[in-house]
């Protein structure tokens, strides 16, 4: 029989806290909520109000139940009021000192079985542990934010967590309706080790201005299909946390660069602005606490897609492969004159055939016209001859991923295509600048990686070289607005932004599985229901396969020459298996019947 647990205390009614205290209250837990002083607490109380209003307001919640839930909450200032509960929950800011005291009092306050949880990110829960006479009944609750939201719970057993006070916290969980895993002791446990490099590494791109942190956020949204961009989600942890937990990361995590904390964040930290809570971070929110973002001195102004069509008007696409299928479709559904250029007739029919499937399926599924379709069709002309770009205003190349294949190619658009055509290339790892500088007008050159499908993903990188010039950036940023795309603009670099910032992540969940500290399917749940990621890594990596991601891994290594990066053991071995995802029925997971 699983222990019954009538009442908790949360200790430290911030970020984390104040949702906690909400999730035990919902379930019809009586909880008692402490803070250091009479003013935190009245904020701890302001963030349940607000949280549980928004959710009465969403129709969410009643408002008995609003009153209920409410109702089972006693505020109080000090330790000494959990001396009755049955489990307590720490949620203080992130410092080994500040926890380890407060668990020495907490084991004084306490009944003599009570259990003691705490919900650090980073921390180790054995030094807190020790803290007290009791450490067996010591273990991590590791909520995600928002707590209310997220499903998952890690569980953090240590070497002296007693069995059965891990089996009464799992059933605990279950009865708040979340789901949990059960881990060891490490630094950052599953998901925030998974989480904290990558977060980290777009900070370190937000300051050397290699993007915009709309631009950043928008590539990891619309690009991987996030819940929300590496900075947003910054400002939502509280930048104060993440740069604690990263600092212990480093410390505790085998020194890793990647978790070295970026050193804007120290400084934001120094200026007060700590995110949402402050009601400023990377971003600007109405008032402290507020979700709502409000434009500031950064916000850019918004694209003028006008500002493409006045120029280009005829594109012509080379290559007869999935992208350039996709690329010729999205132009023309836009209204772009399209000339395709393959390397022979055969090739160009069938091309054909598969435009016409696609736009036939968008007819079927009810996102075009009949009438839309026949426009879009007759909108593109078929040749085998380069010859014919001649007099388009933009061309785009799709042809095999080879550096000498494309270089041979901008050299021959350089002859045919008229003064002041845009040649773009939809490389995904190989630098423009080497396509540029194989013409006479690098500044015309551009990178515009669509992502696949491309007529169904709304993301497209903008990547200029070093020498591309701005007015082609402009005209590319409009022209993507313009086919109902967002573009996103960065520099010319391994990866670009979402390559760059997704693959380190999928690699260190391939090295998590080689050391075994969780499987496959535990990752993939905590990524989900920890992170709101629609598909776990290991999901992600087999239907992506193996062997691209291992290829697009080498060459961030190669270029970055960053340790962190060098491709997992277990993913080479994989792939030389000949185990390279869904394509070929097996990969991390085997999908034969
Ligand atoms: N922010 C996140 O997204 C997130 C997610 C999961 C876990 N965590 C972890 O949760 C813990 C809390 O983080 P947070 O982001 O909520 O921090 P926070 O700064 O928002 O809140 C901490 C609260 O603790 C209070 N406090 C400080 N000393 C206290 C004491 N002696 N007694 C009682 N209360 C005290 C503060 O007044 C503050 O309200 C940290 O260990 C953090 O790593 C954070």
């Amino acid at each position: 029989m699983a222990r019954e647990f009538a009442s908790i205390g949360v200790v430290g009614l911030g970020t984390m806290g104040a949702g906690i205290v909400e999730v035990f209250a919902r379930n019809g837990i009586e909880v008692v909520a402490v803070e250091v002083t009479p003013e935190a607490l009245e904020r701890g109380r302001a963030h349940l109000t607000g949280s549980t209003d928004r959710a009465m307001a969403r129709g969410k919640l009643s408002q008995e139940d609003r009153d209920a839930l409410v109702g089972r909450v006693e505020f109080a200032v000090g330790l000494d009021a959990l001396h009755g509960v049955d489990l307590v929950i720490e949620a203080v800011p992130e410092r080994l000192d500040l926890k380890q005291k407060i668990f020495a009092e907490l084991d004084r306050v306490c009944k003599r079985d009570a259990i003691l949880a705490t919900n650090t990110s980073s921390l180790s829960v054995t030094e807190i542990s020790v803290a007290t006479t009791r450490p067996d009944q010591v273990l991590g609750m590791h909520f995600f934010n928002p707590a209310p939201i997220m499903k998952l719970v890690e569980i953090i057993k240590t070497v002296v967590t007693a069995p059965d006070v891990v089996d009464d916290v799992e059933a605990l969980c279950t009865r708040l309706g979340k789901v949990d895993v059960t881990i060891n002791d490490r630094a950052g446990f599953i998901a925030n080790a998974l989480l904290f490099g990558y977060l980290n590494h777009a900070v370190t791109m937000y300051e050397a201005r290699y993007a915009t942190r709309e631009d950043l956020d928008a590539a990891m949204k619309l690009g991987c299909g996030l819940p929300m961009g590496p900075l947003a989600l910054m400002d939502l942890i509280g930048l104060d946390t993440a740069y604690e937990i990263l600092d212990t990361m480093y410390r505790r995590g085998g020194r890793d660069r990647r978790h070295a904390p970026a050193p804007l964040l120290k400084q934001m930290v120094t200026a007060g602005l700590l995110g949402r809570k402050s009601g400023r971070g990377f971003y600007t929110y109405e008032k402290p606490g507020s979700p709502a973002m409000v434009t500031d001195g950064l916000t850019p102004e918004p694209v003028e897609a006008a500002a493409a069509t006045s120029t280009i008007r005829k594109v012509g696409v080379v290559g007869s492969g999935t992208m350039a299928t996709g690329i010729i479709e999205v132009f023309a559904r836009s209204g772009y004159e399209v000339t395709s250029v393959t390397r022979g007739a055969e090739r160009s029919a069938a091309l054909c055939e598969s435009v016409k499937t696609s736009l036939n399926k968008a007819f079927v599924r009810g996102k075009i016209t009949e009438e839309e379709r026949d426009l879009a069709l007759s909108r593109i002309t078929w040749s085998a001859t380069l010859d014919h770009l001649a007099d388009t205003d933009l061309v785009v190349e799709a042809v095999v991923e080879e550096l000498s294949v494309k270089k041979a190619l901008f050299a021959s658009l350089d002859e045919i295509c008229k003064p002041g055509t845009v040649l773009a290339t939809t490389t995904s790892s190989l630098p423009v600048i080497e396509c540029a500088v194989a013409t006479n007008r690098p500044g015309d050159v551009i990178g515009l990686h669509f992502f696949n499908p491309a007529p169904i993903m709304n993301l497209v990188e903008v990547v200029h070289s070093i020498r591309t010039a701005p007015d082609t950036v402009s005209t590319a940023r409009a022209l993507v607005e313009s086919l109902g795309k967002h573009a996103v603009v960065c520099a010319d670099r391994a990866g670009f932004v979402v390559n760059a910032l997704l693959f380190p992540y999928l690699n260190d969940a391939v090295r998590m599985v080689e050391v075994s500290y969780a499987n496959a399917d535990d990752i993939d749940y905590a990524m989900k229901l920890g992170c709101g990621y629609p598909m776990g890594p290991f999901e992600l990596l087999d239907v992506v396969g193996l062997d691209v991601s291992l290829a697009i891994q080498r060459q961030l290594y190669l270029e970055m020459r960053e340790p962190g990066f060098a491709p997992a053991p277990l993913l080479e071995q994989l792939v030389t298996a000949g185990y390279l995802g869904r394509k070929v029925g097996r990969g991390f997971r085997d999908y034969r019947d």
